[in-house]
């Protein structure tokens, strides 16, 4: 039996990688494909927006063209200016959807549920940020946001904790929620607090703490996760349960092949495979 799912996230514009997610779709005969986030190279508004326009726009349009072609439903990540969300949108491509802030229909009557953001961190662009409580003295409270004339704009947490809080983003996607929450996947690109998919060196988790509480109340099957890449390697585990939700973050580096999770919507949780690691212990 195929796969119907390939979820991969944090590829950061390496071109090596996004061809690699095709042929692997392709190959295993998925009906979508999901981008959870961190899209574009480390860089400037204009170099990711030259980015899209020269190579992740052309890349999909040609991709759609061919038969048997996956639908896609992508986020940003904390290292994506927010403001080349209009850019994606607009590009004329029905079939590359925008999963942020929205929960929407997915394969075989199930619902994705998609969010960008993560807890304030130790970095400059704080587009896709939010704060939350319990936050570390590495917690960066100053940067940068997308400008709507294509600038970035300087920008603070400080005395905004309470307007810019995750949680009540979270709350957005929760007034969303469908009936039956036991067919729900979610996309966040923050992993859950505490958990083997949220830890840098030396085992230090960096989750969000809403993120988790989020799970914990909503139970999802599944929740497809990012941001720390290094985290599967340090924790020797790509999955790992928050409740009953299974939660992944297939962690990603620029000098391996692709790092994905496949599945089927017969049993999300039950059927993921990693493109490195094998099957979900
Ligand atoms: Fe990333």
């Amino acid at each position: 039996m195929s796969d119907d799912v390939l979820y991969t996230s944090d590829l950061h514009g390496s071109e090596t990688h996004y061809r690699q997610t095709l042929d692997w779709a392709r190959r295993s005969g998925v009906r979508a494909i999901l981008l959870g986030g961190d899209l574009a190279p480390h860089g400037s508004i204009a170099d990711q927006q030259a980015f899209y326009e020269r190579f992740f726009l052309p890349l999909f349009r040609a991709y759609f063209k061919k038969e048997g072609a996956a639908d896609i439903w992508w986020i940003m990540g904390n290292d994506d200016w927010a403001v080349h969300v209009a850019l994606l949108e607009r590009a004329g491509m029905p079939r590359l959807r925008h999963a942020h802030g929205r929960v929407c229909a997915f394969l075989d009557g199930w619902s994705l549920a998609g969010s960008a953001f993560v807890p304030a961190s130790p970095f400059a662009l704080k587009d896709w940020e939010r704060w939350e409580d319990g936050l570390g003295a590495s917690t960066r409270r100053d940067g940068f946001r997308s400008g709507a004339d294509g600038q970035p704009l300087p920008f603070s947490f400080v005395g905004r904790e309470r307007s810019e809080a995750i949680a009540s983003e979270f709350a957005t996607i929760g007034r969303q929620w469908p009936e039956d929450p036991s067919r729900v996947i979610c996309m966040f690109h923050g992993p859950p607090y505490g958990t083997a998919l949220d830890q840098l060196h030396g085992n230090v988790h960096v989750g969000s703490r809403e993120t988790r509480r989020f799970l914990e109340e909503r139970r999802p099957p599944l929740s497809l996760h990012g941001h720390i890449h290094e985290s599967p390697d340090v924790s020797g585990k790509f999955a790992d349960r928050v409740n009953e939700t299974v939660c992944v973050n297939p962690g990603q580096d620029p000098r391996h092949p692709l790092r994905a999770v496949t599945f089927r919507m017969s049993d999300p949780a039950g059927t993921l495979r990693h493109t490195l690691m094998g099957a979900a212990t």
